[in-house]
């Protein structure tokens, strides 16, 4: 989410930890693009959406969109979220556009860094669009694809009209931890993910969006979806993504659950 008052708590904590430990707090404020820096064609990811909130989030029926957990407020009723579907550019003609009916969020959610960073929304309508399958296990080579409209620096502050795209090899868990445990962070790595090299990762106002592999067929499946990060694209701080094939038995029976839930 762009504004997040949990991202910025947290980010100004690991701010504070960082610049006691003489590692200056704005290390990562160099001018490199997030994200790869490429712009995505149409219909390249038809099924990632942009969500009114300053998130990202994946088609994974006609009528539900998975994103993160901390892109909304919790579970019940919500009318309050637009999504802009079926563009790469949020301001070309053909967007469709749906609304919030009801969301499911994460049982166990207390913030981003603490996983279960997961959320379902079921729409006012279908979307006429080809929808994203939820891997059941890690799939492909450890090199994933992740993508949204968030910043394409850490310090530009500005959300993208189009949709940027780029490859991210996965780092071992025990890489992971030992990097954010110095910033004072415990990871859960049963629940996430974490990938990304300097100068590539995602950023703020792509949390929510999917992060993909080949399947067997070679179609996209989604392993992760974008969750947080210290800073973005900072040397030694990947990304970090909620981990699907944990999450997946629960997701599906999130949106059974809301499949059967009145309006
Ligand atoms: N929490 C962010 C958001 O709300 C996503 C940040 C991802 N950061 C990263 N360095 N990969 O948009």
């Amino acid at each position: 989410m762009a504004r997040n008052v949990v991202s910025l708590v947290v980010a100004g904590v690991l701010a504070a930890v960082l610049a006691t430990d003489g590692i200056p707090a704005h290390a990562g404020d160099t001018a490199r693009p997030v994200v790869g820096g490429l712009v995505a064609p149409q219909g390249k990811f038809p099924w990632a959406v942009r969500l009114s909130m300053g998130c990202g989030g994946a088609l994974i029926e006609p009528r539900v969109v998975l994103t993160a957990g901390h892109c909304v407020d919790g579970t019940g009723r919500n009318d309050s979220i637009l999504v802009t579907a079926g563009v790469a550019d949020l301001t070309a003609r053909g967007a469709q556009t749906a609304r919030s009916e009801r969301v499911v969020r994460a049982e166990g959610f207390v913030d981003e860094t603490r996983g279960d960073d997961w959320a379902v929304i079921r729409l006012d309508r279908p979307l006429h669009l080809p929808t994203l399958r939820i891997a059941k296990e890690p799939v492909g080579d450890g090199r994933y694809v992740v993508m949204g409209w968030g910043q394409t620096r850490e310090d530009s502050l500005q959300q993208e009209q189009r949709l940027h795209y780029a490859a991210v090899p996965v780092v071992p868990d025990a890489k992971c931890l030992e990097a954010y445990g110095k910033a004072g962070v415990k990871l859960v790595p049963d629940e996430q993910i974490c990938a990304g090299l300097p100068g590539v990762d995602t950023c703020q106002g792509d949390s929510g969006g999917p992060m993909v592999g080949r399947g067997r067929r070679g179609e996209w499946v989604q392993v992760g979806i974008v969750s947080w990060g210290l800073g973005c694209a900072r040397d030694g701080y990947p990304g970090v993504y909620t981990q699907l094939s944990t999450f997946r038995p629960a997701i599906k029976a999130a949106v059974r659950k809301l499949r059967q839930e009145p309006r």
